[in-house]
């Protein structure tokens, strides 16, 4: 079975940069996040993290605690429930992982911010106090914490999503020797912490054999699952709520340990528990984006045709799990080249499991790769833009194939256009604003276009219709785009679209991540919204009440609630008469796309599917102090049909002062001896604020993509962040003269 989708005329609000429908409830303080719900009963629980690790807890002493006021209940490994191990996995890219998720099993700590005690009490301090009054007595190891250090012990991974974790076509030893210029440079990129505005939380309520998660969640069928398996509970008695996300960038793709704790605390103390996840806490407890050290390979003839890409990718993992950062992953398809090859290797450390963060594999595999071709740039005495148009892969070298759709070559230029890239003087150290030395950066920006199977639901009634899906609004605007496609589908206005997300009571969606939401639900919940309006098409037409009775359908139009004959746009009624006439209070419809099927329909085995992008960046650099201020951005993009330009632009945006971060700013930094995260907190891991943020600009490149569904929708989710920091890292170089390959680039590197 294949999805094909039934286009309306016009398609009505899609692309339009529609307000956001949830925006109201967000400023006003209306939408309920996870951590806000209010429930007779509440409790708080507080964990207790281990103070470092490797270890073992030799002695732990609740009695204090447990005699403190208000205190309800302390979990530990002496009393904890044994759990389960969570195998089951619904659909898509996040494969469970047991250590993350099963908690106080044995006295054993593997990582510094592991739980070992939670503490459950009536009121927040109350269960804080308690938490403090646990005493532990701990015999600590010294940690494996140190990525290089370990280098030795690195490890293949068995595969990565599917593919292999080396690749290779041509013969590098052939494309090393073809070259007149090359290059081999060591890059390396720092773990991250994903630090959304909002911690994670779950408020878990567990009553007459069922379990309620209120839980910050990118994938709330995934959490399901994985703790129905913990607590051995059958999944249809399981439910995860998560109306509203305050940010997530793949940090709520997997639960963690705070989720199993609520079930369990819930389970216990037989009241609703809230365990709202303290901000130092986010560091050591959650998945966060481990540090890579890449080897490029560079190979080119004099006139810049490049005649090697070797890229050797080895990133931190921990000892329970394998994350693999899949950095070398868009090298193998980036550019023309007869001669690539690619390796991922993982090294085992005494942390928590790392994971996916924003643009997963192709943002830290870009501050390699972009950074070494504009290297390569330099070395050769050509324009980096030249040097990527020169090497424009006009087809998918890696599987032999064509692209389902590329308009790279417009976004090199539209960018550089605005960015005023024809103005830049190619020397390093050339361009001065005052005291201040000015370089100008660019680099190129990927991300497949990721889909996966999803089902939605309309209702549709007088007063408008109802959409329902399990999928999230993480604030990247799914609340919007799925009003705008529903509404175009049905010819209404989207204020009388409502829509529905985050709750396993809802059809299923697979997990917000990977930049696939929008491509994946729209295209079900387009097919949904057709058929409804077939069927009160039908119903007009067959009424010799309707004034629209016994036209053709092909003859009727839809808009603004009403259907009309094309020609004669006077003739037709609203939808409300043709439901009240029909005797029906509303239709309802439901369309599940499956894992794959457009893949098969629309050629994924044909078509190399990717969103593309192209990054410029402006730097001013302080020659006497090294400190870097990013003075200008424009980044343009394409990602097929672009649902709402302004939730579009507003993802981009985002990406690409992450991407400051990235170059400049962010870095997780470890005790050795402790293996604790020492800069814990928002004051000390650097994020950028507005203030580090320039006027940025976003281009929307137009892109037509006949194939990768019937939408044509890819995705903009992480293309942004891609590219973005080595643009940065690049104008620092042409600034200064200096080559970092160390991200992030500090003050100390350039002085
Ligand atoms: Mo994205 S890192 O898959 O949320």
């Amino acid at each position: 079975m294949t999805t094909s989708i039934d286009q309306p005329g016009s398609m009505g609000p899609i692309g339009r940069p529609v307000e956001r429908v949830d925006g109201r409830a967000k400023v006003t303080g209306q939408a309920t996040y996870s951590a806000e719900w209010a429930l007779p009963g509440m409790t708080y629980a507080v964990i207790v993290a281990a103070p470092s690790g490797p270890g073992r807890v030799v002695a732990l002493d609740t009695r204090r605690a447990e005699a403190a006021d208000g205190v309800l209940a302390v979990l530990s490994h002496l009393n904890a429930r044994p759990q389960g191990t969570p195998h089951s996995q619904p659909t898509g890219f996040v494969a469970p992982m047991p250590d993350a998720v099963q908690v106080f099993s044995s006295p054993h700590v593997a990582y510094a911010g592991q739980p070992i005690a939670a503490v459950v009490a009536e009121t927040l301090e109350c269960a804080r106090e308690g938490a403090r009054l646990v005493e532990v007595r701990f015999d600590a190891t010294t940690p494996a914490i140190d990525l290089e250090g370990r280098l030795s012990t690195a490890f293949p991974p068995d595969s990565i999503l599917g593919e292999a974790p080396d690749g290779l076509r041509g013969d590098l030893a052939d494309g090393v020797a073809a070259a007149d210029i090359s290059l081999d440079e060591i890059y390396t990129t720092a773990a991250q912490s994903h630090n959304p505005m909002e911690p994670h939380a779950t408020t878990a309520v567990y009553k007459d054999g069922r379990l309620t998660l209120y839980d910050a969640s990118q994938f709330v069928y995934g959490v399901k699952r994985m703790i129905a398996d913990l607590v051995d509970l059958p999944p249809e008695r399981v439910r995860v709520v998560c109306r509203y996300v305050g940010g997530a960038f793949g940090s709520k793709l997997h639960a963690w340990p705070h989720v199993t704790v609520a079930a369990l605390a819930a389970m216990h103390v037989g009241r609703p528990v809230r365990l709202a996840v303290e901000r130092r806490q986010m560091f050591g407890l959650v998945g966060f984006r481990p540090r890579t050290h890449q080897r490029i390979r560079l190979g080119a003839k004099r006139d810049g045709m490049l005649t090697a890409i070797a890229h050797d990718v080895t990133n931190q993992t921990s000892q329970a799990s394998v994350y693999v950062e899949s950095a070398a992953m868009a090298t193998r398809m980036l550019y023309s080249c007869p001669n690539v090859a690619v390796t991922h290797r993982v090294v085992r450390l005494d942390t928590q499991t790392p994971t996916f963060q924003r643009g997963p594999g192709e943002a830290p595999g870009a501050m390699a790769l972009e950074c070494a071709l504009d290297e390569l740039a330099y070395r050769l005495g050509l324009d980096p833009l030249a040097l990527r148009l020169k090497n424009y892969a006009d087809r998918d070298e890696d599987k032999g194939r064509a692209w389902s759709s590329k308009e790279l070559r417009a976004c090199y230029e539209q960018a550089a256009r605005r960015f005023g890239w024809d103005r830049r003087l190619p020397a390093p150290r050339s361009m001065r604003a005052g005291e201040l030395l000015v370089g100008q950066g660019m680099a190129t920006a990927s991300y497949p276009a990721l889909r996966a199977g999803a089902s939605a639901r309309v209702r549709f009634g007088a007063d408008g219709a109802l959409v329902q899906t399990a999928s999230h609004d993480l604030g990247t605007g799914s609340y919007t785009i799925f009003s705008q496609v529903a509404a175009a589908a049905l010819g209404l206005p989207i204020a009388l679209v409502k829509v529905e997300l985050g709750d396993t009571d809802l059809p299923f969606a697979p997990e917000a991540g990977g930049s696939q939401t929008a491509a994946s639900v729209s295209v079900p919940l387009f097919v949904a919204a057709t058929k409804v309006r077939k069927v009160l098409t039908a119903l007009a037409v067959a009424d010799a009440a309707s004034p629209l009775y016994g036209a053709g359908e092909d003859a009727i139009a839809w808009g603004d609630g009403r259907l009309y004959l094309r020609d004669r746009p006077e003739r037709g009624e609203a939808h409300g008469a043709i439901l009240e006439r029909s005797g029906k209070t509303h239709l309802e419809a439901e369309h599940t796309t499956k894992a794959g099927e457009d893949f098969e329909a629309f050629g994924h085995e044909s078509y190399g599917m990717h969103a593309w992008g192209a990054q410029f960046a402006e730097v001013h650099v302080d020659p006497t102090l090294g400190t870097v201020r990013v003075t200008r951005m424009v980044g343009a993009f394409c990602g097929g049909t672009v649902l709402n330009a302004r939730t579009a632009r507003s993802q981009l945006l985002g990406g690409m002062a992450m991407g400051i971060g990235m170059a400049l700013l962010e870095e997780v930094m470890r005790d050795v001896r402790q293996g604790r995260v020492v800069n814990a907190s928002l004051g000390d891991y650097l994020v950028p604020v507005n203030a580090d943020v320039p006027d940025i600009d976003v281009i929307l490149v137009p892109e037509e993509d006949p194939y990768v569904n019937p939408l044509g929708i890819k995705g903009l989710g992480e293309v942004g962040i891609v590219g973005a920091g080595a643009a940065i890292a690049n104008a620092v170089f042409h600034a200064t003269g200096k080559r970092v390959r160390e991200f992030p680039i500090m003050l100390e590197h350039l002085l």
